[in-house]
């Protein structure tokens, strides 16, 4: 078996892990790994838990970062007579999003009454408009972050919540990477609107990131 078709049967049976930052290091490829905050409040927790898992992803060689935030967006509840009447400030983000060379998403949003916001739903509910234009999401990587106010408010709900639609693209959902490794990342906010404080949620936001990364570039290196 060469080394290619190792790395093709790992990515296919899922196996990520330490193989990762080996296994790429002589491809020279490239990916981009976007945030998504899914908060109505522009550069709280979420975003704050965001920038931590991309701050670990961009510590991956070859990958490059962008946050985006939703607050502000109008992203309205999705109407199938008229989708676009209600798009707001996603229609910017069709292309963004499609990009070929965004290999990762990470969603993140606040716990809102046990499970993801409103907002984040209409995000995932616009999406479909990828899966319409040929799957466009199809092969992506998609991990996920979840920020409430209590340590069991309702993260791991909203975890699966998101990856159930991020699985309709086709995406490839990941969890947080080792030593972590369960469902995403899952923080909590102190009540005072940090989780600087927070040492065991910030670890799986940084596994998250770097485990988003790496099979990123895990894909990368097996397409031409
Ligand atoms: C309407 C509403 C409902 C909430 N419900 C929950 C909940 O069920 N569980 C929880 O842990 N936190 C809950 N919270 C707290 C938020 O998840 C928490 O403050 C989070 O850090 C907010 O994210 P942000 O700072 O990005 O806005 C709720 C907050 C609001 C405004």
């Amino acid at each position: 078996m060469n080394r290619r078709e190792f790395l093709t049967t790992t990515v296919a049976a899922g196996t990520t892990g330490s193989v990762a930052s080996t296994a790429v290091a002589g491809e020279r490829k490239t990916v981009k790994i976007l945030g998504i905050s899914c908060s109505p409040r522009k550069g709280k927790t979420t975003a704050a838990a965001l920038a931590i898992c991309l701050e670990a992803a961009q510590a991956v060689p070859g990958v490059t970062t962008e946050l985006i935030e939703l607050a502000g967006r109008k992203i309205g509840v999705y109407d199938p007579a008229d989708p676009k009447a209600s798009q707001g400030g996603f229609a910017d983000l069709i292309p963004v999003l499609s990009d070929p060379n965004v290999g990762g998403i990470i969603v993140g949003t606040p716990i809102y009454m046990g499970n993801l916001t409103s907002l984040c739903k209409a995000f995932l509910d616009h999406c479909i408009v990828f899966r319409r234009e040929k799957f466009a999401l199809a092969g992506k990587v998609g991990g996920v972050v979840a920020v409430g106010a209590g340590r069991n408010g309702g993260q791991e709900t909203a975890l699966h919540s998101v990856q159930a639609s991020l699985l309709c693209q086709g995406m490839i959902v990941v969890g947080d990477g080792q030593p972590t490794s369960h469902f995403g990342a899952t923080l909590v906010n102190d009540g005072k609107d940090s989780i600087a404080s927070d040492e065991p949620g910030l670890a799986t936001a940084r596994n998250l990131g770097r485990h988003v990364a790496q099979v990123a570039l895990q894909l990368a290196a097996t397409r031409k």
